[in-house]
């Protein structure tokens, strides 16, 4: 798909997001959780748009997207792991993780790595917290996660399905 026309898909969704929420209150965000939803992140692209269907300017649609960490402004990557930073997997050990993963992707948190195939994101509790660290990869929560099972997951990424045991 060229640049032109991802562009012009982006302002068809964008506009149908917006049609759908335009009339609730505080719509701004229900329409970036859409936007990201259906595409993967925010692009940079669509703020005039969303700005101008909601009689905003764009630096106040700039402003919360910058706002919330969650929202991205790039695509992520093929595959994004979130590391658990809450207290139960902090005290475990979760921060040692945190900076094996960080240097070994050579990455920071909200950002992809070079290649393009994994994003590092931080969460804050995945439920699992009996069983800390906790990272999670698509819809599957890995347990006592520690660098060198963190290893063998990236590892095994490389194919679709994740299959560490
Ligand atoms: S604190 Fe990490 S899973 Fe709950």
């Amino acid at each position: 798909m060229s640049e032109a026309s991802s562009q012009a898909d982006h302002a068809d969704l964008v506009s149908d997001i917006i049609a759908a929420h335009q009339e609730q209150p505080g719509a701004l965000l229900p329409i970036l959780h859409a936007l990201q939803d259906a595409i993967g992140y925010v692009p940079g692209d669509t703020l005039p748009i969303i700005a101008s269907g909601l009689n905003l300017s764009r630096a106040e649609v700039h402003g919360v997207v910058t706002f919330y960490h969650y929202f991205r402004s790039s695509p992520p990557g093929r595959h994004t792991i979130q590391i658990c930073r809450a207290e139960a997997c902090q005290a475990m050990g979760s921060r040692a993780l945190e900076e094996h993963a960080r240097r070994s992707l050579n990455v920071d948190f909200h950002q992809t790595t070079g290649d393009g195939e994994i994003t590092l994101l931080p969460v804050y509790c995945l439920g699992n917290c009996a069983c800390s660290p906790s990272v999670r990869v698509a819809d599957r929560v890995f347990s006592h996660v520690d660098a060198e099972r963190f290893d063998e997951i990236v590892k095994q990424l490389g194919n679709t399905a994740v299959e560490v045991k």
